[in-house]
């Protein structure tokens, strides 16, 4: 795994397959939002006008006032660019910063496009004023319990080092907004169900312990500089974009619902049950999945809250309802019609055998309500997501394999 410290990535010019083109050497863009609705958030704006007055003389052209620019971290990975879409389409200009370490950069499609690390302050020090950020969304990081058990110095430099850097160049810029990607991994093994935002922060891994670092750090650069921080703490976010245009590719995949879907179309053998014995209805471990897009939802009303003038705040987002892992493979099952071979292994250590939120106060805040979660939905939406990538991947195949034969004739 890159360790990303040593990573400088250098601004790039990028054409992305929608047609627009983005130059992202700090500049430009020669079209793609004419047609984009300005924002409908009269608040925002308002907080936005006031906020661009600070920045008054680092103002590009990038953007109006109208259109206020957000630096999602991450932008280009799962959450991320659901994110972007909902930023995009809620009258915001997504700047994408990435390394691209696990992300896609075909999934960089509602905004400009940097290619850079969060360690590299100077990149993001430039990228901050060019683009006239006014606020940031954080979701770069490594994401992997595993992995961070194994690797932990990965995880608190990426996760926390890096996040120091962003923060640090959001602070002498006066970027004074930021949500952050959290997790319930904050929470370690929970005494008491629901989990709400007072339950006690034991992370029992170091990818837990590095998100709640960071949200420690926030705390205490909102006490020296006034940075306003959203914390969401995510439980398991699952499905894809409802419209198709992207969704999860992780490598590796850990996450239950692709794996499922993997065995059902046959690109996996089987999947994996970790526990069968455990304290629930039917012996396997119970989690709280959220669709990506209503996470991506709650980011924007986050933004908008931060944006008015909000105190900084700890939410959890979860949809308060748990589903085992055979009620996932049961849900795919039945929506496949095919046969999953099932492998039931022992319990994993530290996994818990049930974790969901107690997701009131994100809804009494935030107005947020979730629209996409339920298990069938998010079942549909990753499945044809899946259908089509696995297309796209034959067709590509069978392009490169036509071009092959043609080169192969030609030389004859
Ligand atoms: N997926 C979940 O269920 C879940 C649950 C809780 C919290 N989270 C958090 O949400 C965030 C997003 O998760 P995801 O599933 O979309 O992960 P992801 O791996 O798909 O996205 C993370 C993105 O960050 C980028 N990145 C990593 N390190 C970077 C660096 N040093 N500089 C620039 N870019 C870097 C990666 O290339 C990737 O595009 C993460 O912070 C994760 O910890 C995710």
């Amino acid at each position: 795994m890159d360790t990303q410290n040593t990573k400088q990535s250098k601004p790039k010019v990028c054409t992305v397959d929608d047609g627009y083109q983005w130059k992202t050497g700090f500049a430009f863009f020669d079209q793609g939002f004419a047609n984009m609705k300005a924002s409908e958030d009269k608040p925002a704006q308002e907080a936005g006008n006031m906020e661009s007055q600070k920045v008054g003389a680092l103002k590009s052209v990038a953007g109006t006032q109208d259109q206020v620019s957000i630096l999602v971290t991450g932008g280009a990975g799962y959450i991320g660019a659901h994110t972007c879409k909902a930023l995009a389409e809620q009258g915001f200009i997504p700047v994408v910063y990435d390394n691209l370490v696990n992300g896609h950069r075909e999934a960089v499609r509602w905004g400009p496009f940097i290619e850079g690390d969060l360690s590299d302050y100077d990149l993001l020090d430039k990228v901050i004023k060019e683009h006239s950020i006014q606020a940031v969304i954080h979701f770069a990081a490594f994401a992997y319990v595993g992995e961070s058990m194994r690797e932990p110095g990965d995880y608190f430099r990426n996760n926390v080092s890096n996040s120091l850097t962003l923060l640090e160049a959001m602070r002498d810029n006066g970027v004074n907004t930021i949500v952050f990607s959290s997790t319930c991994a904050v929470y370690g093994v929970p005494a008491v169900l629901p989990i709400d935002e007072t339950s006690p922060q034991c992370p029992v891994n170091p990818y837990g312990e590095s998100k709640l670092f960071v949200e420690r750090m926030l705390h205490w650069f909102g006490t020296a500089h006034g940075m306003r921080a959203v914390c969401l703490r995510y439980f398991n976010a699952a499905g894809a974009d409802p419209d198709g245009e992207i969704g999860e590719d992780h490598d590796p995949e850990t996450h239950l619902v692709p794996l499922v879907i993997e065995a059902a179309m046959g690109t996996r053998a089987s999947i994996a049950i970790y526990g069968t014995e455990y304290e629930t209805p039917d012996g396997t471990a119970i989690r709280d999945y959220i669709h990506v897009t209503d996470l991506a939802d709650a980011h924007v009303r986050a933004i908008r809250h931060l944006r008015s003038g909000g105190d900084s705040l700890h939410l959890n987002l979860g949809t308060g309802h748990g589903h085992s892992v055979r009620e996932v493979i049961d849900a795919v099952t039945r929506y496949s019609g095919a046969t999953i071979s099932v492998r039931e292994c022992p319990r994993r250590p530290g996994d818990p055998a049930e974790l969901v939120a107690d997701a009131t106060r994100v809804k009494d805040v935030l107005g947020w309500v979730p629209r996409w979660s339920s298990l069938e939905q998010i079942v549909e939406t990753a499945w044809h997501w899946h259908t089509r990538r696995r297309a796209v991947a034959n067709r590509n195949v069978a392009r490169d394999a036509r071009v092959a034969h043609g080169n192969r004739s030609v030389s004859k």
